[in-house]
């Protein structure tokens, strides 16, 4: 497997991570997209973005179905830190729904820390409810990583 950036990344794989399509278009318009290609096929990307001086956030992170729980997503944690580190940034900032109890234990366990609570983020900016693990993805939880 290789992990490269991308011009034309997988759209169904950023629709999976985010379903708001007015966020998938913006983080697209103004990051820089990373895939990792199997026998030539995107098996999962991420995107990356400059947000305030020195801070860089991953956003868009998706595997697709039948290659998830296999280490792609640590890998491409691993390739974005290296990617912001190598870039100058100093911080590296990822974030989740309160719900989403798999990533955040993905996260925690690639190193970021839980930082912060954007109340409300989820109700505000997605059209329908979204609940999972039985439990309304209403917050994002924000974690970061010191790179310096
Ligand atoms: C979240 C996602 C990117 C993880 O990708 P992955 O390649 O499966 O992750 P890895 O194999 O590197 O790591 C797996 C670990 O992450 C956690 N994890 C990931 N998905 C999980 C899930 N659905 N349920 C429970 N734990 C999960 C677990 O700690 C797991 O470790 P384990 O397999 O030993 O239990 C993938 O499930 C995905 O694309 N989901 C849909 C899109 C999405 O939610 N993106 C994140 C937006 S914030």
């Amino acid at each position: 497997m290789e992990i490269r950036k991308t011009e034309t990344p997988s759209r169904e794989l950023l629709l999976l991570a985010d379903e708001v399509e007015a966020s998938v278009a913006d983080y697209i318009g103004r990051g820089t997209c990373y895939a990792a290609c199997d026998d030539g096929r995107i098996v999962g990307q991420y995107v990356l973005i400059h947000t305030r001086p020195f801070t860089a956030e991953v956003v868009n992170i998706a595997v697709v179905p039948d290659r998830q729980r296999q280490g792609i997503a640590t890998a491409l944690l691993a390739h974005a830190v290296d990617t912001a580190r190598r870039a100058g940034f100093r911080l590296l900032e990822i974030g989740t729904g309160n719900s989403g109890f798999g990533q955040i234990a993905l996260y925690e366990r690639c190193g970021f820390v839980r930082c912060g609570i954007d109340v409300d983020y989820f109700r505000k900016h997605s059209p329908t409810p979204i609940f999972e693990n039985g439990v309304e993805c209403r917050h994002m939880v924000r974690l970061r990583m010191e790179l310096v």
